[in-house]
């Protein structure tokens, strides 16, 4: 279990040195090999280790013990001695018995993508949600090893015929330690979903409109957001910097004010341990009026990303269907050449839902508010709305939230046209059925 033990993490992270070994089996196909390996090495980042080396391997046939062929054990292990790397990564999932095998062949501790992944989420899960469901991740990893060693060590037992020896003992004792503590963590789960659904209930009758950015790992959300926000959330060229939603004000031409929330970015291959945990932090997703995609157009697997996010979006009952608008913004083309700047201005001019710009310099930046604004309020319904004499409050909120068309007062009533979205005319009739 060494790495995957939550202290073990600061034994090589933090400045330790790896080589990245990256299998490639024939199957990846729309993935870039040297994009895979750069999100490797991001992800390496992400927990502060340093990638000294980056090696591909053709793999025609897996070798159970290793994975990698014999003379690729020994060009890694001679990777891992002249850059005097501690840490071999390796980008596939990979069995204990591989690990503990590269272990002994390359002289260096052994994480696999998996593993890696799971530090990352263990180091910023932020919330007390976002804790328990990487937690529960954990474990969850762990109990599947353990059951494959087990099996695994049952073989070399094989045809003895005695159960319970030792090694089976102790084995059926860590699980029953990792199901109980599984357990427990899945009730305060429970809890903390529950405590989570009612404050959502409570924002979503806030009186402000609700964006949500997503995007792909890396895309550059929480620059955007900062941007936006003023606000000091973490931008780091760190894969995952935000793992729980972080929500703030902004100021969205014609709206009074409008929420924005920032989203755990999406990843190709999630371990299947994390997929809930991951869903979880979305949840804020599917109550938002408005979704940005924020997408690195610079990025070779650009269209892939899209598709990946788009895909958990429909999962989790996202997007058109629910009613939500969506819009896409083209970050970074600060990074495109000219002749590609061209080309993405030509394909975006053909579409009223892309945005371009640049979260890093700002350029483009207060298109997409205004972009965001026009969504919300398109569908605008008019409707005339009769007050007491003396609802300020009421006629402020109408003002700042839609569009009004018409005032006037009748004896002890003022009577309002306002064109105004659904949503908005829905947080007013709550508004009033409170008052
Ligand atoms: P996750 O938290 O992993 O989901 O990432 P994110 O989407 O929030 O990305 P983040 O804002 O942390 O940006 C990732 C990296 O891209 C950082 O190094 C940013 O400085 C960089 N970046 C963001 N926007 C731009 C841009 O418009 N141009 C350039 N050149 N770099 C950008």
């Amino acid at each position: 279990m060494s790495v995957f033990n939550k202290d073990s993490a600061d034994e090589f992270a933090r400045g330790a040195r790896a080589v990245i070994a990256l299998p490639e089996m024939g199957g990846e196909g729309r993935r870039d090999a040297d994009a895979r390996l750069d999100e490797a090495a991001g992800l390496a980042g992400a927990i502060g280790v340093e990638v000294a080396e980056r090696l591909r391997f053709r793999i025609r046939q897996p070798r159970p013990a290793t994975l990698f062929g014999k003379g690729q054990v020994e060009q890694i292990a001679e990777a891992v001695d002249r850059e005097g790397a501690e840490l071999l990564i390796v980008d596939a999932p990979i069995t204990p018995i591989q690990q503990k095998n590269l272990e002994t062949g390359t002289k260096a501790k052994v994480i696999d993508r998996t593993g890696l992944i799971l530090e990352i989420f263990g180091e910023r899960a932020a919330t007390a949600e976002g804790r328990l469901q990487v937690e529960l991740a954990h474990l969850d990893y762990q109990a599947g090893r353990l059951v494959r060693s087990w099996t695994h060590l049952e073989r070399q037992r094989g045809g003895f015929g005695f159960l319970g020896g030792p090694g089976e003992t102790q084995i059926e004792a860590d699980r029953r330690l990792i199901r109980d503590r599984m357990a427990k963590l899945k009730k305060e789960l429970d809890q903390v979903t529950r405590t989570r659904a009612l404050h959502r209930t409570r924002r979503q009758r806030a009186p402000w409109p609700v964006i949500a950015l997503v995007g792909y790992t890396n895309a550059g959300k929480s620059t955007l957001f900062n941007r936006v926000t003023h606000a000091d959330v973490m931008a780091e060229n760190l894969l995952f910097a935000t793992l729980d939603p972080t929500m703030r004000e902004v100021a969205l031409p014609g709206f009074d004010k409008a929420i924005l929330s920032d989203t755990v970015g999406f990843i190709s291959e999630l371990p299947t341990q994390l997929v809930a945990a991951f869903r979880a932090t979305l949840e804020e997703v599917i109550s938002a009026d408005l979704i940005v995609h924020v997408r690195d157009i610079s990025h070779p697997d650009t269209d892939a990303q899209r598709s990946d996010v788009e895909q958990v979006l429909k999962e989790i009952g996202a997007g058109e269907a629910a009613g939500q608008a969506r819009l896409e913004a083209w970050n970074k083309i600060d990074l495109l050449d000219a002749e590609e700047a061209d080309r993405v201005r030509a394909e975006a001019a053909r579409r009223e839902d892309v945005v371009l710009l640049s979260a890093l310099t700002g350029k483009g930046v207060d298109d997409l508010l205004e972009c965001a604004g026009n969504h919300l309020r398109k569908g605008a319904k008019l409707r005339t709305v009769t007050l007491p004499v003396g609802e300020g409050e009421a006629i402020a909120w109408l003002h700042a939230h839609g569009e009004v068309v018409s005032l006037h007062t009748e004896g002890l009533e003022t009577i309002v046209e306002v064109r105004m979205s659904d949503s908005d005319w829905a947080r007013f009739d709550a508004r009033r059925a409170e008052a």
